[in-house]
């Protein structure tokens, strides 16, 4: 996974002593993919599971692992790398490390340059369950609560101890998620918003099904990236393979007929809908009951016109503010604004569709025309990235105001 927002960010990623070490080095990789600047701190009893080595090769920068280096002491110091730095990752965090950040104690490297930093904190705990369990371990993390410092995991599962439960360090990847909250923007905190994502499925009989090419990234980045930024989501999907949203609501559906009534069932508080889900404008009229059996040279199907969802939705009592998605072989502009009229909703996002781009592809390219005029263009890049300047587009065009 690589992340767009964490660009040229600055993170002392502290690792303690635990089993957990060995996938620090792979967080390390993961940012480093990211393109941030990593600066490996690590405890005395981290270096007992891990060699320094492993995160200098890997972070491109020497290690820290001494309070008193005279060589780290001139070229740098505590005190510099807790001010270089944008954030203090620490990953596994140890019950031990816990316990002296929550009682301000500096008696090494790490723990010196959290008290004497002024940075976000992010921990990400790993120990045996008991230990997580305890009363001690329990007060310091409900302290971390009340001080703003953000915790990710622990994990449920199986340990190295040969017990099962909570304690496991977080995956790289869900730790590199967490990460992103710190530098996205809040710009939408408190909206509420849906969206619809992936392919819908039109049932011809038990076996067969007409459906498209949809993959469901393009939605799921947009629900992604808005609950990054402070949305509240729900997000309402056709089949997909694709790793789910955490914290989105998600709401599962697999017909066109389906996933109208999931809209139109939810929009009720809706600020914003945004529909990039690829949905049948046709369905079978009658799907037979039993398999199709080859008797015939040709066979006709009867399809009746599926309802426009985003029609729908801009007929309701409180309408919301709409975002439509345009999927275009050709002529994308002229298309796209004759769906802006005709659907009257207030954004389009259009995209042409074929050999990496549009459907099931990683990058995508959209061009945002707007009911008032404006249109701006969004140059080929990763979904994600484009899932953010959407929504920015999207706030930045109604300022805030219409989306109380
Ligand atoms: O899922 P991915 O693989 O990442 O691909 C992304 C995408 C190409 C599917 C996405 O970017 C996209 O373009 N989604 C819209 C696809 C589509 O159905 O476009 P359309 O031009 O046929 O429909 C126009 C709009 O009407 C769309 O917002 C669609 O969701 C909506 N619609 C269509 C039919 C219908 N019955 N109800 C609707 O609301």
């Amino acid at each position: 996974m690589s992340s767009d927002f964490l660009a040229s960010k600055k993170i002392v990623l502290g690792v303690t002593g635990s089993i957990a070490a060995y996938k620090a080095a792979e967080l390390v990789r993961l940012l480093k993919k990211s393109d941030c600047e990593v600066q490996v701190v690590l405890t005395k009893s981290a270096k007992e599971f891990i060699q320094p080595l492993t995160f200098q090769s890997l972070s491109g920068r020497s290690v820290y692992d001494e309070m008193f280096n005279q060589n780290l002491e001139i070229e740098i110091g505590h005190i510099s790398i807790a001010r270089w730095a944008d954030l203090i990752l620490i990953a596994p965090a140890s019950a031990n490390i816990i316990a002296k950040i929550a009682h301000g104690i500096a008696d090494d490297l790490l723990s010196t340059i959290c008290l004497a930093s002024k940075i976000p904190i992010l921990i990400a705990p790993a120990m045996n369950e008991a230990m997580w369990n305890n009363k001690a371990t329990q007060e310091n993390i409900a302290t971390f609560i009340k001080r703003g410092i953000t915790l990710v995991g622990p994990d449920s599962g199986f340990q190295a101890c040969g017990e099962s439960g909570l304690g496991r360090m977080s995956e790289p990847s869900e730790i590199v998620d967490s990460i992103e909250h710190f530098f996205i923007p809040q710009l939408l905190k408190g909206k509420r918003i849906m969206i619809t994502a992936g392919p819908t499925v039109e049932q011809i009989d038990p076996v067969r099904y007409i459906s498209n090419f949809s993959s469901g990234k393009m939605g799921y980045a947009i629900a992604d990236i808005a609950q990054k930024m402070g949305a509240d989501v729900t997000l309402v999907s056709g089949p997909v393979h694709i790793p789910e949203v955490k914290s989105a609501k998600i709401i599962k559906i697999k017909t066109a007929l389906e996933m109208y009534e999931a809209v139109m069932n939810n929009i009720e508080k809706i600020d914003v809908y945004i529909s990039a889900a690829a949905v049948a404008d046709y369905r079978v009229e009658n799907p037979y009951k039993n398999k199709i059996k080859k008797l015939n040279e040709n066979i006709t199907l009867d399809m009746i016109k599926n309802q426009d969802i985003l029609s729908a939705v801009s007929n309701i009592h409180k309408v919301p503010l709409i975002v439509g998605f345009s999927a275009e072989t050709e002529n994308l502009e002229n298309n796209a604004r004759a769906k802006l009229l005709s659907k009257k909703i207030d954004i389009i996002a259009a995209n042409l569709v074929g050999e990496n781009i549009g459907f099931n592809s990683e990058n995508n390219e959209l061009l945002l025309l707007a009911k008032n005029g404006i249109m701006q263009k969004l140059n080929y890049k990763s979904k994600k990235k484009l899932a953010y300047e959407l929504l920015s587009f999207v706030f930045s065009y109604y300022d805030g105001e219409q989306l109380k």
